[in-house]
């Protein structure tokens, strides 16, 4: 099948970009927390034993799929299935749609911190709890922010993949882990900080139970990317000589990489600061804030400044990739040319995401709270919460079950197989082909059914495994 289509220059440049995929938003201020609270280094194991069953093993087929198809998602499934596997193709475009406005309204905040930390004299608030409040409960600042960030994202975009996507990814990524380290170095040299990393990875075997295991699966596949054919999509512009199995176990193995030492960075940085671990949005816009403020005028502004620089730069690498998939659908799919898709596409995503801009306080009735009208789940929430609820919390794991049942048993393994041999001229009768096999046709749909059907009653029903 031999196309004009354009791809990456080499399999570092895939590499590169698939990693920035990954690492984002989820790897900085989820997983560190989220392994602190829930048994430390116990946590971890379960959550590397999740990477390795459910993560690569899918991650390989989205990728092999891609490339046996050279297509975005929906024709991926249009290509070897038929018009209703094709379906599936057209969640994971909708999850690009709906994924995206919300997290570039939260990469839209980081940016703020960054100009507001490093420019301006944010470090000077006196309570960063309440000027967090009324930084996301208005709506100036914040739309010209997340404009801002989707201008940029488009951009990069808007290059195509080996200029844009590709270009970015291998500056960007070397910058991220060069800020990370170099943040690193220096928690851990302020006193107290050591206290911080056992609290992070002391194994407490007691904490875990089904939710908790639950929350790891789902917790791996968001981080991963996978589940709306983002790699798919990535895997359609790499070369047949690329060994797919290799080159997904280096992303893997990056996105797990820097989400621990994410945690080597924000665990020692609150305990030498005597700060409270906090959780989510807080975490990083309330407690950090605090850390940098006590460093001195200084200090403060050149490491809470980069730090909210590696928090935009990885949220960067992972908003080009949820963009791409809807793009390269209209490109495909409705022959619409690359500019017109971005424009039409970013355009369409930002004014999406306004609603979730306004849910933090800005809109009473968007809000949740006493005076919310969006109710389910037995409460109410505010609208960012129902599109991430919906669409990463729910319709991940369920286009994941779906994308490892067509692999199984509509595409088949053989031609996974066949597909994946290409690049790895050994995997035929290997030991991987056995466990990749197994792992996408009965572990992957077990695990990932069960996820999807444990979030769907949770969120949307108030139903919980353990209550
Ligand atoms: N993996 C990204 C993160 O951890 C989020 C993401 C999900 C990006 C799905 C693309 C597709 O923040």
């Amino acid at each position: 099948m031999s196309t004009t289509r354009t791809g990456f220059s080499s399999r570092l440049g895939f590499v590169a970009a698939a990693a920035g995929s990954a690492v984002g938003l989820g790897n900085i201020w989820k997983f560190p927390y989220e392994t602190a609270d829930n048994g430390g280094g116990a946590f971890f194991l379960i959550y590397l034993l999740c990477i390795f069953l459910i993560g690569f093993p899918v991650m390989v087929g989205e990728i092999s799929l891609g490339r046996h198809t050279r297509s975005n998602p929906y024709g991926a499934y249009l290509k070897t299935g038929n018009k209703n596997w094709a379906l599936v193709g057209i969640l994971g475009v909708a999850c690009g749609f709906m994924i995206l406005s919300f997290y570039n309204v939260i990469a839209g905040w980081a940016f703020g911190y960054f100009l507001k930390i490093s420019f301006g004299d944010l470090l000077n608030e006196a309570d960063f709890g309440a000027f967090f409040g009324s930084y996301v409960g208005q709506i100036g600042e914040l739309f010209f922010f997340s404009l801002a960030f989707m201008a940029i994202t488009a951009f990069v975009v808007m290059r195509g993949v080996q200029k844009g996507i590709e270009s970015a990814a291998k500056i960007l990524m070397p910058v991220l882990l060069a800020i990370l380290l170099g943040l690193i170095i220096y928690a851990l040299t302020l006193p107290g900080s050591w206290e911080g990393v056992e609290y992070y990875l002391k194994p407490d075997f007691s904490k875990l139970n089904l939710d908790v295991i639950n929350s790891a699966m789902g917790h791996a596949f968001f981080s991963l990317s996978l589940g709306m054919g983002a790699l798919i999509t990535y895997g359609s512009y790499i070369g047949k000589q690329d060994n797919i199995t290799s080159s997904a176990a280096i992303v893997t193995v990056a996105d797990t990489g820097v989400a621990f030492l994410a945690g080597m960075l924000l665990l020692p940085l609150m305990f030498a600061m005597d700060l409270e671990a906090a959780q989510g949005p807080s975490l990083i816009f309330v407690v950090l804030p605090k850390a940098f403020a006590e460093m001195g005028p200084i200090v403060g502004k050149v490491v809470g400044g980069s730090f909210f620089l590696l928090v935009c730069v990885a949220a960067l690498t992972s908003t080009i990739s949820l963009l791409e998939v809807p793009v390269s659908y209209f490109v495909d799919e409705r022959k619409w040319s690359r500019g017109k898709s971005v424009s039409v596409v970013a355009a369409v995503i930002f004014l999406i995401g306004i609603p979730s801009m306004m849910s933090q306080g800005f809109s009473p009735a968007l809000s949740g709270g006493e005076e919310g009208i969006i109710n389910y789940g037995g409460k109410t929430q505010d609208f960012l919460t129902l599109v991430a609820d919906a669409f990463s919390e729910v319709s991940l794991p369920l286009g994941g079950l779906l994308m490892s049942l067509f692999v199984a048993f509509r595409w088949k393994t053989a031609n996974l197989s066949d597909e994946i041999s290409k690049g790895n001229p050994s995997y035929k009768g290997s030991t991987l082909e056995k466990f990749i096999n197994i792992a996408i046709s009965y572990v992957c749909p077990i695990i990932l059914g069960f996820i999807f059907i444990s979030n769907l009653l949770e969120k949307f029903f108030g139903f919980s495994f353990m209550h």
